[in-house]
This record gives structure tokens, sequence and C-alpha cells, in this order.
């Protein structure tokens, strides 16, 4: 077991101890333990099904019903693309798969390094700027593959500045 699940284990212990073991109690278990750990680890599901006395594949199911809950840990950046109306006529959808495949991730997935995470979401209010995608809060506008690649390579010059700078 890494350092990190066994940190998890242990966060997610202490939050348990705050609730009686009731089934009712699996959701705001859950919302808690995420809000501690920034997402739901197998480890932590694990421990809820064991202190619940439910088994493993139940936690499982509602943590993937519910779209507040994320199976992997957030990255440093967010990378949110609108897929609403306006979004979607102008090619959000092309926008998306530019993400998908430049983080080498799926939507609702962390690239390994845990630099960025990629989810969809519906209209953030600034359609005239359509395709938009919000980079960690900020609302990009006429996002279409160039400027993905554009915003990447802003990130990766921040991460050279920085690396030089801590030299
Ligand atoms: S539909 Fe994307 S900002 Fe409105």
């Amino acid at each position: 077991m890494t350092t990190e699940e066994v940190e998890n284990r242990q966060e997610t212990k202490k939050v348990l101890k705050r609730f009686g073991k009731k089934r009712g109690n699996l959701i705001p278990i859950l919302q808690k333990v995420q809000s501690r750990l920034g997402y739901l680890p197998v480890e932590a599901m694990e421990e809820v099904a064991g202190f619940l006395g439910i088994s493993e594949v139940d936690v499982y199911e509602v943590v993937t019903f519910y779209n507040q809950f994320r199976l992997n840990p957030p990255g440093k950046h967010s990378i949110r693309v609108c897929l609403g109306t306006a979004c979607h006529m102008k090619g959000g959808y092309i926008t998306m798969d530019a993400w998908k495949r430049r983080l080498g991730i799926d939507v609702r997935q962390t690239t390994p390094d845990r630099e960025f995470d990629l989810d969809s979401v519906a209209c953030v209010g600034c359609c005239v700027m359509a395709p938009v995608t919000v980079v960690d809060d900020k609302p990009e506008g006429n996002v279409e593959p160039t400027k993905v690649d554009g915003i990447l390579l802003s990130f990766e010059l921040e991460r050279e500045k920085e690396a030089k700078k801590n030299r």
C-alpha cells in the first residue's frame, strides 16, 4: 500500500467517526470524504463499505451514478469544456476531442502527473465567445484545437519558469 493510500484510509476513518452506521448516511459520508480528499479513491470506498456493512460494488454504483462524485484526484489545473447549446453548435465537441487527445485522458479523468483534470460543463454564460473552455475558473473564448495547443504551451512555459526559479 502506498503512503497516499494509507493516508486516504486514515482520513476516511476520521470522517466515519462522525457518522452512524446507517445506509442512509452513505451519500453524506461520501460528500464529506470527497471534500477532505478531493476525490473518492478505491481505498476510501472500501472503508466506507466496511463501515456501513454494504458491498463495495454498492458504494461504487452510487459514486458513479452521481455527477458530484469524482473517482480521480483533482489536477493542479482544471479544464472544463462547455458543451452548452451555443458551444455545441460552434464545435464544442471538436474542442473536447482536442483536449482529450492533447492531454491523453478522457472526460472526468486526471493526467498521470496530476497537472490537469478534464470535464465538461453546461453553459457558463458567455455564449458569444463560443466555443468556450473554462481554464482554472477563467472562461477562454473561441477555443478551437489550435488554441488548445496555445493554452497548453503557456502552461508549459509557466512550468519552465517555475523550474528555473527553484534551481
Ligand atoms: S453554451 Fe457555452 S457559454 Fe453558453
